[in-house]
């Protein structure tokens, strides 16, 4: 069911729109211009800047590295392709845990430097004041829960979060204070479905799940890891669309092939 599907542009009050008539959200992380005007073009509904650009597009091994100005750099560039997808900015590491005031001024010069339309900030009651603080200014904020890869030092793992009792229930009042809080929307990533789904019908913002199960009111996916460009990560809770690595590795060696041989240009294809 797509009922918004010719919305002109999608806006948090659409993602509330969906998630109350029932239809799922859809969403792709997006780095750079190409990309995101495919991924628009294609109708997702969100498109998220997400700090994993600094995996997929700058070969860290964690998120952690990327700075304020790289995720300026790749959201605007994403910004300038975009016409009908609300365009959510990850708050890289560091740039919100220190005080509510740094907070607040780091997602300012995210809105007015890269023209995103929303932030995301990983966490829950620890980082309330930096979320009501950015709030304030009428920034709009999506949280995020669960598997949070900014922690990854702290949980020393990738494995699935909430398992357990506490961190569940943890969890839970978390998502309520982030709603209370005024946040548009919560990502829920790598937990148990039948959690997610208890969330997701605990509060009424949308919720968005990666490894989250079928409970929620949408998806997110890392583009890259979706269209097997990225072939090295296959966790269970991935769907890949294509197999792009071999294919674009396959066009690639034809082009040095055609190159060398001397078939490439032909006649037709010079002046
Ligand atoms: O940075 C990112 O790609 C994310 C998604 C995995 C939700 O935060």
């Amino acid at each position: 069911m797509s009922v918004h599907k010719n919305i002109k542009r999608v806006t948090t009050n659409v993602l509330q729109e969906m998630k109350n008539s029932g239809e799922k959200i859809s969403m792709l992380t997006g780095y750079d211009f190409s990309m995101a005007r495919i991924i628009d073009d294609a109708g997702i509904d969100v498109i998220l800047v997400g700090d994993s650009a600094s995996n997929v597009m700058a070969g860290h091994e964690t998120t952690l590295p990327i700075t304020l100005d790289q995720m300026i750099y790749h959201a605007s560039s994403v910004v300038r392709a975009v016409e009908r997808a609300l365009v959510v900015v990850d708050m890289p590491f560091g740039s919100y845990q220190g005080n509510s005031k740094e907070a607040l001024s780091n997602a300012i010069k995210i809105m007015k430097e890269s023209g995103g339309h929303a932030v995301k900030l990983e966490g829950g009651q620890e980082i309330l004041e930096s979320i009501q603080r950015i709030l304030t200014a009428g920034i709009p904020v999506m949280g995020h829960l669960g598997l949070t890869p900014q922690s990854i030092y702290k949980f020393g793992t990738y494995v699935v979060r909430a398992k357990e009792e506490d961190e569940a229930n943890q969890l839970i009042s978390d998502a309520i204070a982030l709603e209370a809080a005024g946040c548009f929307a919560i990502v829920l990533e790598k937990i148990p479905a039948n959690l997610a789904e208890k969330v997701a019908k605990t509060v009424s913002i949308p919720i968005i799940g990666i490894g989250a199960g079928n409970g929620v009111d949408g998806q997110v996916l890392v583009v890259h890891d979706m269209l097997g460009i990225n072939n090295e990560f296959n966790p269970r809770f991935l769907r890949k669309y294509n197999n792009l690595y071999e294919q674009m590795k396959k066009s690639i060696q034809d082009y040095s092939n055609d190159v060398k041989s001397g078939d490439f240009p032909n006649e037709k294809e010079q002046y």
